[in-house]
């Protein structure tokens, strides 16, 4: 994780250009901030812990001259956060800014400490700064000093280099971490991503695995992992991918919760054919009459929606679907079947657990698909077929808009295999299509609900501990509602398989724990009754989110209950999905949380 940027100004103070591209990349960590600037060829940077604020304060009262620099912001892999531990990490007349893990670190550090080096934080990149020091102390020109300290490095890294004298001169390399190098009038930049160089340019170039690449104002000179020049082409970025504003709301997670049905709409209109009878997609390329299994692999709320998809698919295919957590998944060496196919699912498309199951499985000779949401991802450019979501950026922490653009393309996906393998014929696929056309409005009206979220969220907010249940469809619900929950309130919470507490998880029920039942009317619907009354019956407090009909069932026996539109069982999964994100949203602003940058995460995982 960690933001990263590199500016080469045109006569103008690198520093302001610095904090406010950090700005945008804070999603990528914000536990401590830094920046460097070369200015009359003389290196100096200053660092703060905490959020971008604090070193802006610090910039304010100690300003940083010259229009060179790099910049960084801070999400904790080696060594706690501090300011000691804070980039840009400084060895003699070499600032470095890194994203990644540095595998080998500790190697390089005894072999420098032999010859003499000292350090001054715990981290993994200053031993990069410090090698690259000492590649210079031997004659080695900037440009070689960097190179042969590249080489030296193993592990995940997007890296920026700035030295002392040389005011036009960034050396940056990737490998296994993102890096973009932008172009504007008389001035160069490098970022983490296309975000950060959003108000300075839309002409962006993306380095490749391996790249490194010399950068001055005048241009920039792409090397590939084996020395030879490379040409990566220029690419327009459109305005939709780089603005980052939050509008009207408070909160960039409120401003994404109620895009949702815009960004499912879109999504909706981008994998039908024009005139709605036909599911359209890269991946009716593929036999699946003869896919004996498909194997979903994803972290976090990806995965929960990889969940909800393995339902749909074995429902309405008939298709055996396997659901993996991507860390835990290529470490098993699983067998995968000939002619099976692989689905990797990733908001970011840089999540390194991720891609490494990409990998695995791609070594496994199984097709592989991704579904990303930022289309210029290494997951997007490493699957053999890319399946775009559609949700814009999102910036909140906690992932809300890109679930439910995950689920739209699962949802058309599972209909379009349905087809496919013969399991729905062409007016089973048209009704399919027909009910996802209602889940805009559907979303719509379940956020027209918010102000009875809201007060459910204020009491919820006051408890130390919360379940979430669920059965079919929404025990993955279930799953998604306590992982919002915890990480924007860090109540405790736990989903379940509502079925499943009897087995144990009852015994947590009692008259302070908040359980929240998710009841749609439906096939289930009864047995989750049974299950919601055993908790009913031992004091517990029990919050209905359900239709007319599960409400009216339960009565005086729940403790609250909030109205949902009742829906094809189909598209449950939106309509709740919004219910879990205003509950969990609401209760976070009740708390006072930091709500779209909780503490300890970051958006983007891209370490292991
Ligand atoms: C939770 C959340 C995370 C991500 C997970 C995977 O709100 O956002 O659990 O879903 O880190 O990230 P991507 O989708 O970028 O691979």
């Amino acid at each position: 994780m960690c933001g990263i940027i590199g500016v080469l100004a045109n006569e103008r103070p690198a520093a302001p250009i610095l904090v406010d591209a950090l700005r945008r990349l804070e999603y990528r960590g914000y536990d401590s901030a830094g920046v460097a600037a070369v200015d009359a060829g003389r290196l100096d940077r200053r660092r703060a812990l905490g959020k971008l604020a604090a070193l802006a304060d610090l910039l304010g009262q100690s300003p940083l001259p010259g229009s060179s620099g790099i910049g960084h912001t801070r999400w904790a892999t080696h060594g706690r956060p501090s300011e000691a531990n804070a980039h840009p990490h400084r060895s003699g007349p070499v600032c470095v800014v890194h994203n990644g893990i540095i595998e080998n670190y500790r190697e390089l550090k005894s072999e420098l400490a032999r010859e003499g080096a000292s350090f001054e934080s715990d981290t993994d990149t200053e031993v990069v700064a410090t090698l690259c020091a000492s590649m210079l102390r031997r004659g080695l020109e900037p440009e070689d000093a960097a190179a042969a300290t590249i080489a030296r490095l193993r592990g995940a890294y997007a890296l920026c280099f700035l030295f002392e004298g040389a005011p036009d001169l960034l050396i940056c390399a990737r490998r296994g971490s993102p890096l973009v190098i932008g172009f504007g009038e008389g001035e160069t930049y490098v970022g983490s991503d296309a975000i950060a160089l959003g108000p300075l340019t839309d002409r962006i170039c993306y380095l490749e695995e391996g790249d490194w690449a010399v950068v001055t104002r005048q241009g920039v000179r792409i090397h590939a992992a084996d020395g030879a020049r490379a040409e990566r082409p220029v690419q327009r970025i459109a305005p939709d991918s780089i603005v980052a504003d939050k509008g009207q709301h408070q909160h960039f997670m409120a401003k994404e919760i109620h895009e949702q049905p815009m960004v499912v709409a879109r999504a909706f209109g981008a994998w039908t054919s024009n005139d709605r009878s036909r599911i359209a997609s890269p991946a009716e390329t593929i036999d699946w009459r003869s896919v004996p299994r498909l194997t979903i692999v994803a972290c976090g709320t990806a995965h929960l929606a990889g969940h909800v998809a393995k339902i749909w698919l074995e429902r309405i295919a008939r298709l055996p679907v396997e659901i993996e957590i991507a860390s835990e998944f290529r470490y098993r060496e699983p067998p995968l079947p000939t002619g099976g196919v692989t689905l990797v699912i990733s908001q970011s498309g840089e999540t390194a657990d991720t891609l490494g199951a990409l990998r695995y499985a791609r070594a496994a000779g199984q097709t592989t698909l991704g579904l990303v949401n930022v289309t210029t991802s290494t997951i997007a450019r490493e699957a053999d077929l890319a399946l775009a979501t559609h949700a814009g950026p999102e910036i909140g922490v906690a992932s809300t808009k890109a679930f439910t653009a995950q689920l739209m393309g699962l949802a058309a996906f599972s209909v379009m295999v349905a087809r496919e393998r013969g399991a729905i014929d062409a007016d089973g696929e048209r009704d399919a299509i027909e009910t996802l056309s209602r889940v805009p409005r559907l979303m719509a009206e379940t956020i027209a609900q918010e102000d009875r979220f809201a007060a459910l969220a204020r009491e919820i907010a006051t408890a130390t501990s919360a379940l979430f249940l669920g059965r079919g469809l929404m025990y993955p619900i279930a799953l998604e509602g306590a992982l919002k929950l915890k990480e924007i309130t860090y109540i405790h919470a736990e989903g379940y398989a509502a079925g499943e507490i009897k087995h144990g998880p009852i015994a947590l029920v009692d008259e302070a724990t908040p359980v929240i039942a998710l009841l749609p009317s439906g096939d289930l619907l009864e047995k989750s009754l049974s299950n919601i009354r055993e908790v009913a019956a031992r004091k517990g407090r029990v919050a209905v989110i359900g239709d007319a009909e599960a409400r009216a069932e339960l009565g005086d026996e729940a403790w609250r209950s909030v109205a949902m539109p009742r829906c094809d069982p189909l598209i449950q999964p939106f309509a709740y999905a919004v219910a879990i994100q205003l509950l969990a949203y609401h209760a976070a602003v009740a708390r006072g949380t930091d709500v779209d940058q909780p503490r300890n995460l970051a958006k983007s995982v891209t370490v292991e």
